[in-house]
């Protein structure tokens, strides 16, 4: 799917938001949390999709009065790695780029896990790693705990186990029974979840983390090096020439950005007429070479890698790029 660049009011570029597909089974509240939140116009990420193996979930009439597309079958009678497939393909149907489980009540199956693999993050009532599974609250209630709470935390193949982001403790009240804390906890939740994805989402937009995709990819190539200069990280042959430079807010010109050679002044305008808010003439580097944003919210990391390998086998000595030439050949 097409993504397009959006423009403010003096039509500056700016960063897409990430689009997230829920998946509910149930009453869906932390999902409508998360749908009202993304309504803010500074909120970093919008709701594309909301997806159920539950074609009765109250939540589903809920986000389709809300105007946001839903999708639902009941998963009785299929396999789960067929059910799943089904769910993968509306999510990538939908453009989704990051998933947020909210009361989905399956199992998922690995290959599922695996094509969302750190793009999909779930809410979960307790503490973790305290009390994963189910019957959270009254299982803190009876081991005394001062506090229940919730976590938002990254999906892995074992169950409510991956990287916990952030999470909420609620105290635990004398007399609560597991329905009264589960109340007041999902009003935690309700705040902790519209937070934390957009804390996530907005966390691979940060120059750190765009400087680190491109470190790896850069340092991937033979014999590269990492060094500093102008102010700006960028990476060349070790004792020869450079391929790619990383620039944050160069003279204050409000860009991240990967600076790439090229062949020279018709391949960089022919790029700039095809995508003038990615691609741009970079300032005091001439023709040879070409500014390529990395903070629009929608780079696609395959053609950043493609971009490193070409600009490293232009400034390659020879022996070093038949190698590499050897190396595409297997
Ligand atoms: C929440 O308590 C959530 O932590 C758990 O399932 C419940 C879903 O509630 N995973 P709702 O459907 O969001 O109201």
């Amino acid at each position: 799917m097409l993504k397009q660049v959006q423009h403010d009011e003096i039509g500056e570029a700016f960063m897409t938001k990430a689009r997230v597909a829920v998946l509910i089974s149930g009453t869906g509240t932390n999902m409508a949390a998360l749908l009202y939140a993304a309504k803010g116009d500074a909120c970093p990420y919008e709701i594309v999709l909301v997806a159920s193996n539950n074609p009765e979930a109250p939540g589903l009439t809920l986000a389709a009065a809300e105007g946001v597309a839903t999708w639902a079958e009941t998963h009785k009678g299929m396999t789960r790695d067929a059910f799943d497939a089904l769910v993968d393909e509306q999510l990538r149907a939908a453009g989704a780029d990051y998933v947020a489980l909210a009361g989905y009540m399956r199992i998922l199956s690995e290959a599922f896990v695996a094509g969302w693999q750190g793009r999909m993050l779930n809410i979960h009532p307790s503490l973790l790693p305290l009390y994963k599974g189910l019957d959270t609250h009254q299982r803190a209630i009876d081991a005394g705990d001062s506090h229940g709470g919730c976590s938002v935390h990254i999906v892995t193949p074992t169950l409510d186990d991956g990287p916990v982001l952030d999470q909420t403790p609620v105290a635990i009240l004398p007399g609560d029974t597991a329905e009264t804390l589960a109340s007041r906890v999902l009003i935690a939740e309700h705040q902790l979840y519209p937070r934390t994805l957009a804390a996530f989402v907005m966390r691979e937009r940060s120059p750190d983390w765009l400087l680190g995709r491109v470190r790896e990819l850069a340092m991937a190539m033979p014999e590269a090096e990492e060094t500093l200069s102008h102010g700006m990280p960028c990476f060349g042959i070790v004792k020869g020439k450079k391929f790619a430079w990383f620039t944050e807010d160069h003279h204050r010109d409000g860009r991240t950005a990967l600076l790439v050679k090229i062949s020279g002044v018709d391949e960089q305008a022919a790029l700039i007429e095809l995508d003038p808010d990615r691609y741009y003439r970079p300032a005091y580097f001439g023709d040879g070479w070409v500014g390529i944003r990395l903070d629009l919210g929608d780079t696609d990391w395959d053609e950043i890698g493609e971009w490193l390998r070409k600009s490293w086998l232009a400034v390659a000595p020879r022996k070093l790029a038949g190698l590499m030439a050897a190396a595409d050949e297997f």
